[in-house]
């Protein structure tokens, strides 16, 4: 079954710390193999850590990895200083973007009019969102957002509380969210996100109705980022 994993690395590294992460990154690779079709490692580094993450996966290609910006303007290019457009992504590998991440939601005030219209910019480019969505988010983001562009989302359950905080949710709350996310969205790839790491049950990494998690902390190093994934691949 493919999993999912989104790394958020949200606003941490330095260009010589990314440097490192990478290279720390593509050595793993080359002495790793996962069974056919189990991983889809999507990596979210900053927008100055882009350009670079994106030249040397290029030179050293898996193709079960691929790019995405962890934000992403409600705009089109144009005169909206200090947004990134899809069209500055021009040129880069970017398949995916982070959308209405709580920390966004919460410190930097956006509202699901925002977030729909992130969703829409995404869409044009052909950039798959993926949604990001406390409970209380879901059916007032789900109203502003059209049926079909619902179904091209990939959707995050991310309980404020269980972010950073070292406790995930409880296997319980995370499939009954899914079906709350299911009515509104329809069946598109569900994610998890919430303090997921090497230490969370098996149970929950390995479920088979939970498509993938979205991890911050854990994927600040490539060891504690895979640990995770053999956890949740490897069944014995
Ligand atoms: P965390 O972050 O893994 O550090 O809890 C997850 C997230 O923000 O989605």
């Amino acid at each position: 079954m493919l999993k999912l994993i989104v790394a958020n690395l949200k606003s941490n590294k330095t260009q010589e710390e990314m440097q490192s992460w990478t290279t720390d990154l593509l050595t793993h690779l080359q002495k790793s193999t996962f069974p056919n079709d189990s991983l889809s490692l999507i990596i979210a580094p900053t927008f100055p850590a882009l350009p670079v993450l994106d030249y040397r996966l290029q030179q050293d290609k898996h193709a079960f990895i691929q790019l995405a910006t962890q934000d992403i303007s409600p705009f089109p290019a144009g005169s909206y200083t200090g947004a990134v457009s899809t069209r500055n992504l021009e040129g880069l590998h970017v398949t995916h973007t982070i959308v209405g991440h709580s920390e966004r939601r919460r410190y930097f005030h956006e509202t699901h009019i925002d977030v729909a219209n992130k969703v829409r910019e995404a869409l044009a480019a052909k950039i798959t969102p993926i949604l990001c969505l406390r409970e209380e988010d879901i059916l007032d983001q789900a109203a502003v957002l059209e049926s079909d562009e619902r179904k091209q989302c990939i959707v995050a359950f991310e309980p404020q509380d269980h972010i950073g905080t070292g406790i995930p949710d409880t296997l319980e709350d995370i499939l009954k969210i899914k079906e709350v996310m299911t009515a509104s969205f329809g069946s598109v790839p569900y994610l998890y996100g919430g303090s997921i790491d090497a230490m969370t049950d098996k149970e929950l990494l390995q479920h088979p109705d939970i498509d993938g998690f979205l991890v911050g902390s854990a994927s600040l190093t490539i060891d504690s980022l895979f640990s995770m994934i053999d956890r949740i691949l490897l069944t014995s």
